[in-house]
């Protein structure tokens, strides 16, 4: 069984509103929820639940078992960040089957390391890509294609080919956002795609809700879209590479002030987090928070014309945090 046409009890008029709605394959459908798929297709819930669970037993969905799990870990993929020294704070590059989560002031290269990695997925493993395409959502109208030739020409690729390989799609708000999410589900597989990046996560959200009082709206519909965000990186096997915004907390005396937006939803969803952060020059800083099974640690790195690099003569170790919560500054 490989199309919508063949599950029992889906007429040929459903599936074709639900294959035009973006549930293009089986998984898209086990996937979903009853009531989207009865708004989408105009049929009553139960008629969905139906559906979907009749998708799920199609491919065999269910429990799996504690071997199976670690078969599909196995095949966890990982991009280079075009910095050693990156690359080993993150266990060896940006994984698939992940969130990763880049916060940071501005100027701190969160854009810059979505650049770096839509260009880097291309290439072969043995390079540290996956011969992969990219889908590229951009919500501040902050992609260049120039700078993409730019790294791509650096690393004596063709620039044309790097390019036809990423597909961009602009985010005018939240919930164009999170539509367009929904309907990559459609083009993953077809186009190959390993990396997903979201650039920016949060700002769209920011301005839809303002206020206190839209604050738990604004935080289900993160919910929803981060958990949309993990079902294409559990089901295609590719990275999500999502960038966010920092906010300062006042009420903080100590330490660091600075927050990344979104608050735990955000947070919890995302399976490591980079804090980065600006330091002399062209130096970059990226903390690693809150990493399920990695250390806490640091590692600095550059960018240039070429794009995300090691410094010259800077220690290729990330410094590592022996205690989970220490503070560290090798910035200045
Ligand atoms: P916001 O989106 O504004 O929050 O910031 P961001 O974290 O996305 O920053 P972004 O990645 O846009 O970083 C911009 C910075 O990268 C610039 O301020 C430059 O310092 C640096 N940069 C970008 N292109 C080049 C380049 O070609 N050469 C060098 N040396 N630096 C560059
Ligand atoms: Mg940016």
């Amino acid at each position: 069984m490989k199309s919508l046409k063949d599950l029992p009890g889906i007429g040929p008029k459903t599936s074709e509103k639900l294959e035009d709605a973006g549930y293009s394959d089986l998984m898209c459908l086990a996937t979903a929820n009853a009531s989207d798929v009865a708004v989408i297709a105009d049929i009553g819930e139960g008629v969905a639940a139906k559906i979907i669970n009749s998708a799920r037993d199609a491919l065999d969905m269910g429990f799996e078992t504690g071997l199976k799990a670690l078969e599909k870990r196995k095949l966890i993929g990982k991009i280079t960040f075009g910095s050693e020294t990156l690359n080993e704070l993150m266990n060896g590059g940006l994984e698939t089957q992940a969130i990763t989560e880049c916060y940071g002031a501005f100027g701190s290269s969160k854009t810059q390391i979505a650049h770096q990695l839509a260009v880097n997925v291309q290439m072969p493993v043995k390079d540290g890509g996956l011969k992969g395409r990219v889908l590229y959502i951009d919500t501040e109208n902050t992609f260049r294609p120039e700078r993409i030739e730019q790294m791509a020409i650096a690393k004596g690729l063709d620039p044309k080919k790097i390019l036809e390989n990423i597909f961009i799609a602009r985010a005018y708000n939240s919930d164009h956002q999170m539509i367009l999410v929904e309907k990559a589900q459609s083009i993953m597989k077809e186009k190959d795609i390993r990396l997903v990046i979201v650039d920016s996560l949060t700002a769209q959200f920011r301005t839809d809700y303002v206020g206190r009082g839209t604050l738990s709206a604004r935080q289900q519909k993160l919910n929803r879209h981060m958990h949309d965000l993990q079902k294409l990186s559990d089901n295609y096997n590719a990275a999500i590479f999502v960038t966010n915004q920092v906010m300062s907390r006042p009420n903080v005396l100590f330490g660091d002030p600075t927050e990344a937006i979104g608050g735990h939803i955000v947070g919890h969803t995302s399976t490591f987090r980079l804090y980065l952060r600006k330091s002399k020059q062209n130096l970059r800083v990226a903390k690693l928070v809150d990493s399920p099974y990695l250390p806490d640690g640091e590692a600095i790195y550059t960018i240039t014309e070429e794009g995300i690099g090691d410094a010259v003569g800077a220690a290729r170790k990330p410094r590592v945090f022996k205690e989970k919560k220490e503070e560290g500054d090798i910035s200045d």
